[in-house]
Order: structure tokens, then sequence, then C-alpha cells
């Protein structure tokens, strides 16, 4: 993993890091999700939110060549509630995505335990929750995190897309 190189992304990745999200969900939800729901939520799937993209805490990770092979991060607040007040100590993981050529090499947990450090180091975290894909359980039950129950995640007024509210003390 020495070619592997996390950093803190910043907007002029925002382009790769859609690339990213359109492949990686296009690819490793499909087994999980209907096509029909999968193919309403891609669009915000596969959206690179500014905000998110340049608040400090979202990491991409680079090959040797820099292609953009990973991303993740974590926020205080709420995904989908950027108004509501944050809860001491308490954090939420935001848009993981592994490209599917890379899945398997231990890069999202790698992703994670950076999320963790930094979490601690700069905000106090005690705990993260997740907003998880139905498919991404078994990493996230991996990293520790345990199931709270199903959710739907709201992306707009008429598309609601099914998901696992999860939780992990740090
Ligand atoms: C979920 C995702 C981020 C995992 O990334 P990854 O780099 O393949 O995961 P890692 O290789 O770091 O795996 C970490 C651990 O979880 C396990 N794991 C990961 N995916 C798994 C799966 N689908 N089933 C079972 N175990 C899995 C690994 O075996 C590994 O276990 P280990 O620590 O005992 O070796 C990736 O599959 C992905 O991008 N999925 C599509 C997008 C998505 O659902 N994102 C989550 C948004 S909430």
């Amino acid at each position: 993993m020495t070619d592997r190189i996390i950093e803190n992304a910043s907007l002029s990745d925002a382009e790769a890091i859609s690339a990213l999200f359109a492949r990686s969900y296009s690819q490793l939800l499909k087994n999980d999700y209907a096509p029909d729901v999968l193919a309403r939520a891609m669009p915000f799937l596969s959206f690179a939110r500014p905000e998110l993209i340049s608040s400090g805490s979202y990491y991409v990770v680079k090959d040797a060549s820099t292609r953009v092979i990973a991303a993740g991060g974590w926020t205080a607040t709420r995904p989908g509630a950027p108004d509501e007040p944050v809860k001491p100590g308490w954090v939420h993981v935001r848009h993981f995505a592994v490209d599917p050529d890379f899945t398997g090499q231990g890069l999202g947990k790698m992703l994670f335990n950076h999320c963790v450090r930094d979490a601690k180091a700069s905000y106090g975290a005690t705990r993260f929750d997740a907003y998880a894909t139905l498919s991404a359980r078994k990493f996230y039950e991996k990293l520790g995190f345990t199931l709270i129950g199903p959710i739907e995640v709201s992306f707009g007024p008429d598309v609601t897309f099914p998901s696992l509210h999860m939780t992990c003390d740090v």
C-alpha cells in the first residue's frame, strides 16, 4: 500500500470524486437494490457535494498515478440536516466509496481509521454514526458498528433510499 496516498480532498478533486461515486455505487449496490430504486438514487449518490468535499474532513485515496480510487469523510452535522444542532462528541460518516477495481484491499478501512484519528484529535469524537447502504452493512460491522435499524434516507421530495442506521463508539 506504499503507493496509496491519503489526503484532504479539495474542490479540484470534485469531478474525479463524482466519477468514482458513479462507478462504485452503480456496480457495488446492484445486488441489494432494485434497478429502478438505484436509477432514481444515482444522481444523488454520484454527486460530490462541494461543501462536503471542501469541509476539511473529507479525504481521497490516490494511487501512484494520482487517480482517485477511494473517498470518504466525516462531519459533526447530520447528513441532510445542516442546520440541526450538533451533539458533542457525536459525528457522522459521510459518502464513503471505493473504486470497484480496488475493493477488498483495505482502502475503506484505511479511510475510516483516518477519520477516527482526525475526528478524535480535532473534535473529541466518541461516537460515529453511519447511514449505510444495504451493501455496506458487513463492512461497517467489521469496523465495529452495530445496527440501530433500517431508515429511509430522503434525497428529495420524491426520492428516498433504503439504508441502515448504524453506530460505533470510538
Ligand atoms: C463498502 C466499501 C466502502 C468497502 O470498501 P473496501 O475497501 O472494499 O473495504 P475494506 O477492504 O477496507 O474492508 C474492511 C473489512 O470489511 C470487510 N468487508 C468489506 N466489504 C465487505 C462485504 N461486502 N462483505 C463482507 N465483508 C466485507 C473486509 O473483508 C475487511 O475485513 P477484515 O478487516 O477482516 O479484513 C466499498 O465496498 C464500497 O465502496 N461500496 C459501495 C459504496 C457504499 O456502499 N458505500 C458505503 C456508503 S454508506
